[in-house]
């Protein structure tokens, strides 16, 4: 994904010089044990003690834009290694999968749908969506105003970032594509489809994401980051619940081991584990580039 995440740039070590106690559990999660202690080897302990107004501020759009490329390796390794190798051992991926008669894990929208719903009970004001023009399900039909700036997407496959006047909030915009033929296939066989001749590679719909404020502190970065870390623990766990009920012979391991490997699914730990090593590094480097006074 071209987000321009690494440009070589110096790296100031005041960047989080005001973490408090309670988000620093959560910078170990976010950034990595390894990372941080690079800094806090780096950097004097009185500049740790500061507190307040010079906090770093991050522009929504950037900070929105670090999310999608979380949400984007989360949904790709879900969506190959979980959904994709998972169907080769037998496991089920259902639309119903929610409903208690029904033993299956989510489709990729659904995985998505409820780490959203998760973000929703939290305290960051953080809402995600994913919408289209030509939903399956109604109510991921975009607005007016998405609408319009979907047909504009449509045009040059670039993101887009504008603020809604109906709310005041910061909306960003991502691309959706048809990147496996079971895209393709599901969505155009789909009872409820609305358009069955999508095309591989076609832009399906855009994960849509709004914020009150034009930009956040490091600090509110990071609290954004790990609700959507959050919301990917709940939903994960309650897809290892539904196993439980699986019989002996169709039930998976749950460890380090993944679908690839044979009947097997990755812990929490492990899932995040690798998400972590192709997330963390990237966007710790675009945080510290992007942060300003
Ligand atoms: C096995 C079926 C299946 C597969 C595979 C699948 N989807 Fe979907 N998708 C659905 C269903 C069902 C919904 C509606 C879920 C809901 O919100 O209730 C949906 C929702 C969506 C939406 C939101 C708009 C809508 O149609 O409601 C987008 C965008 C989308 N999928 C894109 C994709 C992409 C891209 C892929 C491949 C990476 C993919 N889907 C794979 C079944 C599928």
């Amino acid at each position: 994904m071209g987000l321009g995440f690494c440009q070589p740039e110096s790296i100031d070590s005041a960047e989080m010089s005001t973490v408090t106690p309670p988000t620093r559990f959560w910078t170990f999660t976010v950034l990595g044990g390894a990372c941080l202690l690079v800094y806090l080897f780096a950097t004097a302990p009185t500049e740790l003690a500061a507190e307040g107004p010079n906090q770093k501020s991050i522009s929504t759009k950037e900070a929105l834009t670090m999310l999608a490329w979380e949400n984007d390796v989360t949904r790709t390794l879900f969506t190959k290694e979980i959904v994709g190798k998972g169907k080769t051992q037998g496991l089920k991926f259902h639309e119903d999968w929610a409903d208690q008669d029904v033993i299956a894990g989510p489709l990729p929208a659904l995985f998505l749908r409820g780490v959203a719903l998760e973000i929703s009970t939290s305290t960051v004001p953080l809402n995600l969506f994913l919408g289209s023009d030509f939903p399956i399900e109604s109510s991921n039909r975009f607005n007016d105003l998405q609408m319009k700036e979907f047909k504009a997407m449509r045009e040059d496959l670039l993101p887009r970032h504008f603020i809604d006047p109906a709310t005041g909030e910061h909306v960003s915009m991502f691309p959706d594509f048809a990147s496996a033929g079971p895209c393709v296939s599901c969505h155009n066989e789909h009872e409820r489809s609305s358009k069955t001749d999508w095309a591989l590679g076609d832009l399906m719909g855009a994960t849509t994401w709004s914020y009150p404020s034009d930009s956040v502190t490091t600090d509110e970065f990071l609290a954004m980051l790990s609700e959507y870390r959050k919301g990917v623990e709940v939903v994960w766990g309650q897809y290892l619940g539904e196993l439980d009920a699986l019989q002996d012979e169709q039930r998976p391991t749950i460890g380090n081991t993944w679908p690839s490997e044979g009947l097997y699914i990755p812990s929490h730990e492990a899932l995040r584990d690798s998400i972590d090593k192709m997330s963390n590094s990237a966007l710790f480097t675009q945080m510290l580039n992007t942060a300003t006074f």
